[in-house]
């Protein structure tokens, strides 16, 4: 197991270019096994996670063509549909195979994905809906097997928006009979980003951007050529870098509109931030204001950015307030950031952060994957020693080049084995 290793205070410089988002990539890549044919897909980062989807696609008979950035997926050769669980069990984005599977051949054998350190994270929405789609469902040895003979359109309403629920459904949806409405649906950037790919494969949707997506279900999808959306989070990850560092950096190859709640309360922290096209240009104050947080689903705070968030404010002048609404135990980060000297209170969904002049090196355990991208921010401003992060498999879950990324920012940062 690898550890990554930080010699904090130098403040970020220079340019960073983002990479394709690990959670439009997933789904793009399960939304492949809809039709057969060779499926081209641009700026795919490579990512523990992206490694996970593609073996378990290949135990059902999936073929990968990797060429410099670009995927190509054909899924002509099926000849399974049952998801391994040694797979499974390490990212549960595998449940988004369920609806294209479903989709194409009517069976799916999916193990449950566990538990999961930011909470329970049940699927129960993925469940609720594919059932009123004609879906018979049973559990056996921790597998879920479901069947149809075709799935069949119907309205559906989300209790919460659920990021993976909505994909999983739109999936489901595209070549059932007769019309699926769902509403209350998740509004992230990578929804409308499946929704771009799936309409290039002939599906007729509509609804961009709104929490209610119509659906009507098609005969047949053919192939398609898609570039997955740049990362938000390993965006918004940079922009608070520079601020805690208080750096002045450039983020290339990202899109603005995506990190609009971030640009906010980095405005407030004192961030000095100019937007161009498809570029950030972000230099962090000498002093960083104090600001309160509270997470939503998209348009409002990514819970993905709370971890990170709540590093810059160790640090702020004054008292800062982050509520947590969107997953029940994802604030795992708060102990070892308190080994790094933090003063943070934890109350419920709540955590009260008062700011110290300064963060200490300390030796750190990474938990899951912004947990520990919010350690390595810790890290890099935390001056007079080495901060150790252990543990780091989680960051290659979801972060392209993470430490080579701020190497070429200036820090001093380098991965051993442990
Ligand atoms: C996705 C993202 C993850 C992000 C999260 C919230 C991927 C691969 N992962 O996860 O990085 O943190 O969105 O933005 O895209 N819920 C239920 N029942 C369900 C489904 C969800 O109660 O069937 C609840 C969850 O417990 C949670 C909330 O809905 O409280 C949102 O979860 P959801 O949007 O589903 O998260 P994921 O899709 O798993």
């Amino acid at each position: 197991m690898d550890k990554i290793i930080i010699e904090g205070g130098n403040p970020l410089k220079g340019t960073v270019k983002i990479s394709g988002a690990k959670n439009a990539a997933l789904p793009a890549i399960a939304a492949c096994l809809l039709t057969g044919g060779w499926h081209h897909l641009d700026n795919v980062p490579h990512l523990k996670d992206i490694v996970t989807i593609k073996s378990i696609m290949s135990k059902l008979g999936v073929a990968f063509r990797d060429k410099k950035g670009s995927l190509e997926v054909n899924s002509d050769n099926l000849n399974s549909y049952e998801t391994p669980y040694e797979l499974v069990k390490t990212m549960r984005a595998s449940i988004l195979l369920l609806g294209p599977l479903l989709a194409r051949y009517g069976k799916a054998r999916i193990s449950l994905p566990g538990g999961c350190a930011i909470g329970a994270r049940p699927i129960n929405l993925h469940l609720k809906a594919l059932s009123a789609m004609g879906v018979e469902m049973f559990l056996d040895q921790g597998y879920i097997n479901a069947q149809a003979d075709r799935l069949k359109g119907a309205d559906i309403f989300f209790d919460t928006p659920t990021v993976t629920g909505t994909e999983n459904i739109m999936m489901a949806a595209v070549t059932a009979r007769g019309q699926t409405t769902l509403r209350n649906a998740a509004r992230e950037p990578e929804i409308q980003d499946l929704i771009n790919l799936l309409r290039s494969m002939g599906a007729d949707i509509k609804g961009d951007g709104t929490d209610t997506i119509v659906i009507n279900g098609i005969e047949s999808l053919r192939p398609a050529r898609h570039t997955i959306i740049p990362d938000r989070i390993e965006a918004g990850t940079f922009m608070i870098a520079a601020t805690i560092t208080r750096g002045d950096i450039e983020i290339e190859s990202c899109r603005p509109q995506h990190l609009g709640a971030l640009i906010e309360k980095l405005e407030s922290a004192g961030a000095a931030i100019k937007t161009m096209g498809e570029c950030i240009s972000i230099k962090g104050p000498d002093t960083i204001e104090s600001v309160d947080i509270r997470t939503t689903p998209f348009p409002g705070f990514p819970t993905d950015l709370q971890a990170q968030f709540m590093s810059l404010m160790c640090i702020a002048k004054g008292w800062s307030m982050i509520r947590e609404t969107v997953f029940e135990n994802r604030f795992i980060h708060v102990s070892e950031l308190k080994r790094m000297g933090a003063d943070i209170e934890i109350n419920g969904s709540q955590a009260l952060v008062k700011g110290k002049e300064r963060l200490l090196p300390a030796p750190v355990m990474a938990t899951d994957l912004r947990a520990s991208a919010s350690l390595i921010l810790a890290g890099l401003a935390a001056e007079g020693g080495k901060t150790e992060v252990h543990r780091i498999y989680h960051l290659d879950r979801g972060y392209e080049f993470l430490e080579k990324k701020f190497k070429n920012l200036g820090a001093t940062i380098w991965r051993e084995k442990e």
